[in-house]
């Protein structure tokens, strides 16, 4: 089971990613998450993707598909990926094709639109928190973790993205509108997109994932 999770910033993507990645054994891969991994540790990728992510602008495609064709390759369950966040661009949902058929591993088989309006977008990230230590999230209205300010999973310490900030979270929608976006018509004339209706509570989205892949894959 070969999976894209594509959608606006703040559509719940990665929140439905690692729940279902958990259930089914898939390997999760979330390019936002690596990166914001560099950062943290200072590399040579961090230093380059912080320009970027920092003004909430998409960092160049070549880096991100170096990220994405190493963690293919390094193997992961032999049931399959979810990829969360990736591809962002034409361009990147090309060479994840051309990487696919050149190595023989099999490509993309379903690509679920996770649906949300701006609206409940810029809710969802102004009271999203993330453990500095783990990368869990949470939301403080939505989500919220049993102790304010400390992650139910490793007692880390939850902190506001840089890139949530309100005038961080217009220019990744507004790069989400121009670049991302048109990936949907591009999977709709493959015949692989799903869409999901991503506005309601997490467990609704979730059953509503679990619903479409259990027609698909059993
Ligand atoms: P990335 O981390 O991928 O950011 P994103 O796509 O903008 O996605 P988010 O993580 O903001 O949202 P999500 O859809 O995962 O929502 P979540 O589940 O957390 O990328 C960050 C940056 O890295 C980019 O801006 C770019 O610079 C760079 N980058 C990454 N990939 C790239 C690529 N391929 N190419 C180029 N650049 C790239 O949920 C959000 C909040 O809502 C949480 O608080 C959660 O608790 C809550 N929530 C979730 N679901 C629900 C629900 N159903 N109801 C209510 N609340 C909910």
């Amino acid at each position: 089971m070969n999976l894209v999770f594509l959608g606006p910033p703040g559509a719940g993507k990665g929140t439905q990613a690692v729940e279902i990645a958990r259930a089914r054994g898939l390997t999760h891969i979330s390019t936002g998450e690596i990166l914001r991994a560099a950062i943290r540790d200072g590399t040579p990728t961090g230093l380059k993707a912080k320009q970027y992510v920092d003004k909430g602008e998409l960092v160049p495609d070549g880096v991100v598909v170096d990220i994405v064709s190493e963690a293919l390759a390094g193997g992961g369950s032999s049931t399959g990926w979810i990829l969360d966040g990736f591809p962002r661009t034409l361009a990147q949902a090309k060479a994840l094709e051309s990487k696919t058929s050149e190595t023989g591993v099999k490509g993309v088989e379903m690509v679920l639109y996770f649906a949300v309006p701006d609206e409940a977008v810029i809710k969802r990230l102004s009271g999203r928190r993330m453990c500095r230590a783990c990368g869990a999230s949470y939301h403080v209205d939505f989500m919220p973790p049993a102790n304010d300010g400390v992650c139910d999973r490793c007692g880390g310490e939850l902190y506001l993205r840089d890139d949530d900030k309100p005038q961080t979270v217009r220019n990744r929608l507004a790069a989400y509108r121009e670049a991302t976006e048109p990936l949907v018509d591009y999977y709709i004339e493959k015949g692989l997109l799903v869409e999901v209706k991503g506005d309601g509570g997490p467990e609704t989205v979730r059953a509503a994932v679990e619903d479409i892949l259990g027609e698909r894959f059993c």
